[in-house]
Parts: C-alpha cells; sequence; structure tokens
C-alpha cells in the first residue's frame, strides 16, 4: 500500500516575548491575543470585544501599543512583543506605571487595567510628561466600565512624576 504524502512542516514562527525567544507552530492568520493566552499562557493580556474596540488586549510590539486581537501571529514574526508579564523588572519588581496603578487605585473589577497600564507605558514612552487631557486623549482607546477613569489618569500622571492635581483634579466631561 502506498504511504500517505506527509503534510509538509509549517515554518515556526520566531518572536521575541517579554525577552524570551519563542517559537510557535501555528497558523499565521490566528489572532496574537489567542496565542498569547491560550499557547504562551500569558493572560494577563484580557478579551474583550475582540474587534479592536476596548483595549482589553493591549500590548506593545517593538515598542508600539496595538490591540492583540486584531494582530495576526504571523505579523509579528522576527518582533519583540511585550505583554503586561514583562513590563516587571526580572526579580519582580513592578514598574513605575504598575505601582502608580497600585497607588493611586487606578482599577476597580481590574479586567481592563492590564490594557490600561500597556496604554500608558506606551504613552509614557512617547510623552514622558503628559497633560491630564494628553493622558485622556491617548488612552480612549482603553475602556473602563468601573472607575470614572478619574483614577486611571491620575495614576498615569502620578508615574509620570507629574501633580494629580489640578487639570487631572477634573472628571471628563
Ligand atoms: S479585545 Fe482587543 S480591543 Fe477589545
Ligand atoms: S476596572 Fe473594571 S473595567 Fe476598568
Amino acid at each position: 500500500m502506498a504511504s500517505a504524502t506527509p503534510r509538509p512542516v509549517r515554518d515556526a514562527i520566531q518572536v521575541t516575548v517579554n525577552g524570551q525567544a519563542r517559537s510557535l507552530r501555528t497558523p499565521p492568520a490566528r489572532p496574537l491575543l489567542d496565542v498569547l493566552r491560550d499557547d504562551l499562557e500569558l493572560t494577563g493580556t484580557k478579551e474583550g470585544c475582540s474587534v479592536g474596540v476596548c483595549g482589553a488586549c493591549s500590548i506593545l510590539v517593538d515598542g508600539r501599543l496595538m490591540s492583540a486581537c486584531l494582530v495576526p501571529v504571523g505579523m509579528v514574526a522576527g518582533r519583540e512583543v511585550t505583554t503586561v508579564e514583562g513590563l516587571a523588572g526580572p526579580d519582580g519588581e513592578l514598574s513605575r506605571v504598575q505601582r502608580a496603578f497600585l497607588e493611586c487605585s487606578g482599577f476597580q473589577c481590574g479586567i481592563c487595567t492590564p490594557g490600561q497600564v500597556v496604554a500608558a507605558t506606551a504613552l509614557l514612552a512617547e510623552n514622558p510628561s503628559p497633560t491630564a487631557d494628553e493622558v485622556r486623549e491617548y488612552m480612549t482607546g482603553n475602556l473602563c466600565r468601573c472607575t470614572g477613569y478619574y483614577s486611571i489618569v491620575r495614576a498615569v500622571l502620578s508615574a509620570a512624576g507629574t501633580s494629580a492635581t489640578g487639570d487631572a483634579a477634573k472628571e471628563p466631561a
């Protein structure tokens, strides 16, 4: 009996995730969000809307803020992906943004918090001293059902070393 033709071996996708080289054998069109959560067990990245609207799945790709639900995993081949788990130092020391969210109670239920923290990290890398309005503007893609955003803005300003008083004290209109 003729043997069945072997199926071609799919090339693995090489990517660095939180500083670690990973080799992923998976269809390149799969959402990166699924690969992070289901294959790599990095469940800090949350799934909300699945269509790029809520920001719960925010990650950094080569330092740029992206929604992991919209990124096919093949698109990150050769790139560096950072999830919320990768923001802390190697000894587990929280980043200044993570600390500020804790200190300012920038969360309630917490489901949006990893995305908020990742987005705030990207913001401060681009603009180390944002105003409260700039924080609100940058983070419009990160929805929160709980906090009213005041404590989130306060946390980002605190991480920036900016006073959390003044215009930050105003609730958004
Ligand atoms: S789950 Fe990706 S933006 Fe909402
Ligand atoms: S803290 Fe609950 S959705 Fe933001």
